[in-house]
């Protein structure tokens, strides 16, 4: 998996189909020469034509065979000549940013260390990745830099994050610190990002590099709506199938950023770690600090190729959750049911109903502590309501899963409303700052996760509702970004530190709740798909992926977040209509369709269907739990893009080809369309399939090939799922 061969100074990482090649060159500096296809590497000495440039410096004047600028670096350090975007600054006492680290030595050992504090992914079996440490050295100070490689080489995955050491007598001060760089060459590369919204969550954009730098990122203390923690470098013109992709994504929850730089060779850097711009880090004598990790994925085979490689990879060796091999229930939330206005009563009439129709699991949202009837008030107070469930907690859940049902609650653990008897008696545990009223979002403030005492007292009330085992499934939401960043308990010149450190309080708080209730499954949510990114998913297994359920913005949604997540971790919903959140009215038939793609439920009153409607979501329930097991853990495939036209479809194949289903979906119609067809992706050529409800027979390859017709439609928001299973022979 990971070589060096001593005489070229070569270190090659190879996975299955992939390779990762650096070289030390003159004995100092850690070059990026390859990461692309799996190749076998024969360069004997250098990287580059060794020639003279005008107006260039040379960083080392007893060699001027090179100019640092024209270096691709692993690893990027500011003030000897190269000009681009740094990869770390740091400064010393008198404020000089530290120049200039190379190489010491390195280490490649078994397996895959954690990384303290932080969420990572995981080996399972020592023998399944390889972990290269390289350590990079100051001349000038004893300041280590620790660049690490993880290899996972059946994954197809290579994953990198870095730790300083500070061996020094002196302190330093951390600006900017990133998690991965990597210098491409000259190239036509096109940019992927997933910009968004509340309740527009991950739509994707693609754009050619220009010069210069293009930066996404968050500086609202949660990795956001606005930008996934995710970047891809393309090859022109690639399509979901066919093209190079280098994928990166951060192992991370809160600010981030993610840039390219293409100078003026049309070299691109790329880099992306926690964001400088809202980060320092006070260093002393003796401290290390690491980084989050970046997950890197390359495929040769388009954008299905990178996703399928992190679904994979994600699926199993992301999320340390026991729930993570298992199929997840069907779910009813009381959410757009009722919003803040139910009790014992009306709860337990949506699941009785709900029951009925198949449903699994019954979720309790917003609203059932303190004196919570709207949402001006009483996050904090984390004392059931009783005017409203005369049993508490325990009351209802037994009740429920009496019914044969698993009971599920919601809770914003790191909020506190200012109108709360937590707030009365704690002021000083929200953000704020002293003498500037602090600016609300939905009313309410952040907690500051920076005090010990704040960790302590969240693991607290939770240790003591989830320790009555009344609770099967934790929604844990999180309605408002950072800000009034200012923490009393930080001093003043430490205070860029405070967003690292809330992370760290919430991935302390999300690990030790959720190891202690191993047994509970646990839903991430941020004002719908806020903080939908692979730090949450390592504690929970699920996310909500918006808070717009409306049929047909979720194609767009969906496809979106699947370039980088599996179906199985997104939260995905059957509500009413005109829906809520963008007011369109479809039938049941397609809002269950799209809701299928993903982690199936429901958030309506099922009080307000017809009978031919609940017949509907009555059978809609069963294909589900029928073939839950393929949409879960199938590869799944984007076909048609829903942002490219009146069309989205995709389909999921179980993993030895033997069953797969198809959905199409038609957005607005046309009069007098014709039949449209899709070509399919990911069967078995050689095999035959039977379309389970016509009985009709295809081939593996005219599927893929020819494509499989679809029935006219002859209407706004119409679509079909469709199940083929492969068949022994054709007789
Ligand atoms: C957020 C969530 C919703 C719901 C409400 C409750 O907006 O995304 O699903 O739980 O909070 O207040």
């Amino acid at each position: 998996m990971i070589e060096f061969l001593e005489k070229t100074k070569l270190l090659s990482l190879h996975t299955k189909n992939t390779s990762y090649i650096m070289q030390v060159f003159k004995g100092q500096h850690l070059l990026h020469l390859y990461w692309g296809k799996r190749i076998a590497m024969t360069v004997r000495d250098v990287y580059l034509p060794l020639d003279e440039r005008v107006n260039m410096v040379h960083s080392d004047p007893s060699d001027k065979s090179y100019h640092i600028e024209d270096l691709p670096f692993e690893y990027a350090f500011w003030g000897k000549g190269d000009f681009r975007s740094p990869s770390l600054s740091v400064t010393n006492g008198s404020g000089v940013i530290i120049p200039g680290f190379v190489y010491e030595s390195h280490t490649i050992s078994e397996g895959k260390p954690e990384i303290p504090g932080l969420p990572s992914t995981f080996a399972k079996e020592k023998d399944e990745a390889e972990t290269l440490e390289i350590k990079l050295s100051n001349p000038g100070t004893d300041l280590k830099v620790i660049l690490s490689y993880t290899v996972f080489p059946e994954f197809d995955v290579i994953t990198r994050n870095v730790r300083i050491e500070n061996l020094c007598e002196s302190t330093v001060r951390l600006e900017k610190f990133m998690s991965v760089t990597i210098d491409f060459p000259p190239g036509g590369y096109e940019l992927l990002t997933l910009p968004g919204a509340w309740g527009r969550e991950r739509w994707i954009e693609r754009q050619p590099v220009p010069h210069g730098v293009v930066s996404i990122g968050s500086s609202r203390g949660i990795s956001s709506h606005q930008f996934n923690p995710f970047i891809a470098l393309l090859s022109s013109g690639t399509s979901e199938v066919n093209g190079e992709v280098f994928g990166f994504n951060l192992v991370y929850s809160g600010n981030f950023v993610a840039e390219t730089e293409k100078n003026q060779d049309d070299r691109i850097r790329l880099n992306m770690g926690i964001n400088p711009g809202t980060f320092s880090w006070e260093l002393k004598p003796g401290e290390s600090f690491e980084t989050p990790e970046a997950v890197l994925v390359y495929s040769d085979n388009g954008l299905n190729g990178m996703s399928g490689i992190y679904h994979n990879f994600y699926r199993k060796r992301l999320s340390r959750s026991a729930f993570a091999a298992k199929e997840r229930p069907v779910l009813v939330n009381n959410w757009e049911a009722t919003y803040f206005s139910f009790n014992e009563e009306s709860l337990l009439e949506i699941a009785n109903r709900s029951k009925d129709l198949g449903i699994e699991l019954f979720v309790l949202d917003d609203g059932w502590f303190g004196g919570r009837d709207s949402d001006h008030s009483s996050l904090g107070d984390w004392v059931v309501n009783r005017g409203k469930l005369p049993g508490g907690i325990e009351g209802i859940s037994r009740k429920i899963r009496k019914m044969g049902m698993k009971f599920g609650l919601w809770f914003e653990p790191e909020m506190i409303s200012p109108d709360s008897d937590l707030f009365r008696s704690h002021p000083d545990w929200a953000l704020q700052i002293e003498n500037s009223p602090p600016a609300e979002g939905r009313n309410q403030l952040v907690l500051d996760l920076t005090r010990s005492e704040v960790v302590t007292e969240i693991i607290s009330m939770f240790k003591l509702i989830l320790g009555t085992k009344a609770v099967d499934y934790v929604k844990w939401d999180m309605n408002r970004p950072l800000t009034d960043v200012y923490s009393s308990a930080l001093p003043s010149d430490r205070q860029g530190e405070l967003y690292h450190r809330y992370m760290l309080g919430l991935y302390k708080i999300m690990d030790e709740i959720t190891s202690a209730f191993p047994d509970i499954l646990f839903e991430g949510c941020a004002a719908g798909g806020g903080r939908f990114d692979p730090g949450i998913l390592h504690y929970m297994p699920q996310y909500w992926t918006s808070d717009n359920t409306d049929a047909v913005s979720r194609l767009k949604i969906q496809y979106g977040t699947s370039l980088i997540y599996p179906p199985i971790f997104m939260g995905s919903h059957v509500s009413a209509v005109p829906n809520h959140q963008v007011g369109r009215s479809t039938e049941i038939e397609m809002r269950g369709n799209s809701a299928m793609m993903g982690n199936f439920g429901y958030e309506l009153d099922f009080a307000k269907l017809n009978k031919k409607e609940l017949e509907t979501v009555k059978n809609q329930v069963s294909f589900y739990k029928t073939h839950r097991k393929l949409i879960q853990f199938g590869r799944f495939y984007r076909l048609v893009s829903p942002f490219e036209g009146e069309t989205a479809s995709w389909m999921t194949v179980c993993q030895d080809n033997s069953e797969f289903i198809l959905f199409y979906y038609r957005i607005l119609a046309e009069a007098n369309m014709p039949r449209s067809s899709v070509k399919l992706a990911g069967i078995d050529k050689q095999s035959f399939y039977r379309e389970t409800e016509s009985g009709d027979v295809y081939s593996g390859s005219e599927l893929m090939f020819r494509g499989y017709f679809l029935p006219r439609f002859t209407a706004d928001f119409q679509s079909v799922i469709i199940h083929f299973s492969s068949m022994e022979s054709l007789d």
